[in-house]
């Protein structure tokens, strides 16, 4: 093992948001590979920027977020950084200073744009010249979603697609079925709450799987969800996706509430914005929600509606801002 000279980098990142989520790891292994293939959609205006510099003066890892130590977070970067390291075959130590545009773990999957920067970053720096789907599956081995992020526009992760084991990658990876030029979906992010979740995704799901009797039904539809899903996107059909994505996330959120103890990731906005937004799809608005291990809502809808989902959506008791997005590209390295 050798030490590197000093080696910077930059990357940035969009989170993402998934029309057919992802709740539950598998058991086979310990590269957090997810029991279930999900679908997402790259967002725009929503960025994570990370700047690595590895150094070989430090004695330890350094993680910066949004300008401030961050030693709760610090362990789960550094055994990214570990396999980074591994890969290279350095040992070198590493400052990460990562900085969010955006509420941190409240729910806007920043675990995702976060993972998926550091990886294209540490990728750069230590000249690793990693595949997309190798980035895919080093940010997937930290978080389910991140895997996500690395692409643009549309994206799977399709379980039946996945490789042999990989010892160091494992074997989930994302693939993106369309660019955002084939749909220019706008989503309306209604922020309920700022302050980070009181149960991260990672135990929540793990609650889910070991306790919920919903689980095996949750697993079982799952196939069918992802391959309907698809056909959807590729055909812009947005009544058939906008049926099938709330059904996702409420089926996701049901078999989360039947956790014990159960996980209410709702707060009364949440409510109400669904309430909202189904009543302005009953009157012809193209628009439906989904909702993650949070309270925000995501308001997605077809090309041209934003001004008057966004308004709506304002207007609702306890929705405290609205952030509104388009369709984003993949991770990118900036320097
Ligand atoms: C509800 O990717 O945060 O947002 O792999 O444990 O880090 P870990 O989980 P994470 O879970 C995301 C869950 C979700 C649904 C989704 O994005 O698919």
């Amino acid at each position: 093992m050798t030490e590197v000279k000093i080696k910077t980098a930059f990357a940035a990142a969009h989170p993402n948001i998934a029309l057919i989520k992802y709740w539950g790891k598998s058991t086979r292994d310990g590269h957090n590979e997810p029991a279930v293939s999900s679908l997402s959609i790259t967002l725009d205006t929503l960025l994570t920027e990370t700047r690595v510099r590895f150094d070989p003066q430090l004695d330890d890892d350094i993680f910066l977020l949004n300008g401030k130590q961050d030693e709760q977070k610090l362990s789960r970067i550094s055994r990214n950084l570990d396999k980074l390291r591994q890969l290279a075959g350095v040992t070198t130590r590493c400052e990460v200073a990562s900085s969010n545009n955006f509420p941190t773990a409240a729910g806007l999957a920043s675990s995702a744009s976060g993972f998926a920067a550091l990886v294209a970053a540490g990728d750069r720096a230590l000249q690793l010249d990693l595949s997309f789907a190798q980035k895919s599956m080093l940010a997937r081995s930290m978080s389910g979603s991140a895997a996500r992020s690395i692409g643009g526009g549309f994206i799977k992760i399709a379980l039946q697609n996945s490789g042999p084991e990989d010892a160091v990658f494992g074997r989930a990876f994302a693939e993106q079925i369309a660019p955002a030029e084939h749909w220019p979906l706008e989503i309306c992010v209604g922020i309920a709450s700022e302050s980070e979740k009181a149960i991260g995704s990672t135990e929540g799901m793990e609650l889910s799987r070991t306790t919920s009797p919903y689980y095996d039904a949750w697993l079982a539809g799952n196939d069918q969800d992802i391959a309907d899903a698809e056909q959807m996107v590729i055909t812009r059909d947005f009544e058939k996706l906008a049926e099938l994505s709330e059904f996702s996330c409420l089926k996701m959120h049901a078999l989360a509430l039947a956790s014990r103890p159960g996980l209410l990731y709702w707060s009364g906005a949440t409510v109400e914005a669904m309430h909202c937004l189904r009543d302005l799809r009953a009157a012809g608005v193209p628009v439906f929600f989904t909702i993650d291990a949070g309270p925000q809502i995501k308001a997605v809808c077809a090309p041209g509606y934003g001004d008057r989902v966004a308004e709506a959506l304002q207007s609702v008791n306890g929705i405290r801002r609205v952030i509104r997005c388009g369709l984003g590209c993949g991770v990118r390295v900036t320097d």
